[in-house]
């Protein structure tokens, strides 16, 4: 781990290493009290001042564009944390820099599903290209690299975000392109979401404040579609097959007349996880759910091609016992 660059104080700042301190930058833009205000804003969302901590880190981030020893001080202070409180959160979590970040910030996915469909390839011609390794700034100043693991969008893998906005199915000609693009002050489009800003308006953005000029333009960046047609290709299928998730429990109805006892479910007999499974099914207020709490049920059929199992009261499987039982046969056999 490294210390927080320009802190003169150290290994005090977070009590979590002990890298060489680097000097503050001179041209860093100061917290002012418009900050201080902006933070009481955020502050007044939560009931306990402290919970703001992760949103007042990013406001700190769209002024100096990373966690800044000033910028621990200043929510210490607001909060009435203690300096090595805020570094220990700043520096737990990654998307808290600790050292002063571009223009833009360029995620590569390189975990599984994207490392083999090209995601290391492209962040290796795109490191090559700045003349930068993870976690480092282009010389110009315009772009900060790092390696990401999943970034949650492997249906369009493989995936490179800017200032967290996605740029899907990218291959080495293309993210190249953009990260050209970017350095020569160009915001493409991305693929899905709202539109690109910079790292610092991102950061205001994740701090709950807006960065638009008026609601218009606010409400046209939220609005922005995100989810495309391979993210939705399960809810498609689901709903093809008549499949749904079980029913969550439902908190009782205040309204109820606690006098008035429940009209009775259907019940064919049976265990009582029968009978519960066929009030569940009986309760069900639209066909999804009937679709989830009939799969739940103890009766309901194996699927096709499923290993005989047995059933737990709760209708849970459990593996099936006998001979093989003690010995881990069963997934033995299958290794
Ligand atoms: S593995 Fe790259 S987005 Fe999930």
């Amino acid at each position: 781990m490294s210390a927080l660059p320009g802190s003169f104080e150290g290994t005090a700042v977070t009590g979590l290493d002990s890298s060489p301190v680097e000097p503050a930058a001179p041209d860093l833009p100061l917290l002012t009290a418009q900050h201080e205000a902006e933070a009481a804003e955020i502050m007044a969302r939560y009931p306990q001042a402290r919970s703001a901590l992760l949103p007042m880190l990013h406001l700190v981030q769209s002024v100096q564009g990373y966690v800044s020893p000033e910028g621990v001080g200043f929510c210490a202070r607001l909060l009435g944390l203690t300096k090595a409180e805020v570094g220990a959160v700043a520096t737990f979590y990654t998307m808290y820099k600790r050292h002063p970040t571009g223009r833009h910030l360029v995620s590569v996915c390189t975990n599984t599903l994207c490392a083999v469909l090209g995601g290391q390839r492209i962040y290796d011609a795109v490191s090559a290209d700045l003349g930068v390794g993870h976690d480092q700034t282009a010389a110009d100043g315009s772009v900060t690299l790092e390696h990401a693991e999943c970034l949650a969008a492997c249906d369009y893998a493989p995936v490179v975000t800017v200032d967290y906005e996605f740029y899907d199915q990218q291959d080495v000609d293309s993210a190249r392109e953009l990260v050209a693009a970017l350095r020569r002050g160009e915001k493409p489009p991305p693929t899905r979401g709202a539109p690109l800003t910079d790292f610092r308006g991102v950061s205001r953005q994740l701090a709950g404040l807006s960065q638009h000029a008026d609601a218009a333009a606010e409400r046209a960046a939220v609005d922005a579609p995100s989810a495309g047609v391979p993210t939705l290709v399960g809810v498609r299928l689901a709903a093809e097959r008549g499949e749904a998730a079980p029913p969550i429990g439902r908190a009782p109805d205040p309204g109820a007349d606690a006098g008035t006892p429940a009209p009775e479910a259907p019940s064919s007999g049976g265990t009582g996880a029968e009978r519960a499974g066929d009030a569940t099914v009986a309760a069900a207020t639209n066909p999804a759910e009937k679709a989830g709490a009939e799969q739940v049920h103890t009766d309901a059929p194996e699927p096709a091609g499923r290993r005989p199992a047995e059933r737990g009261a709760e209708g849970t499987d459990t593996p099936p016992t006998g001979s093989g039982a003690g010995t881990n046969s069963s997934v033995e056999r299958e290794v």
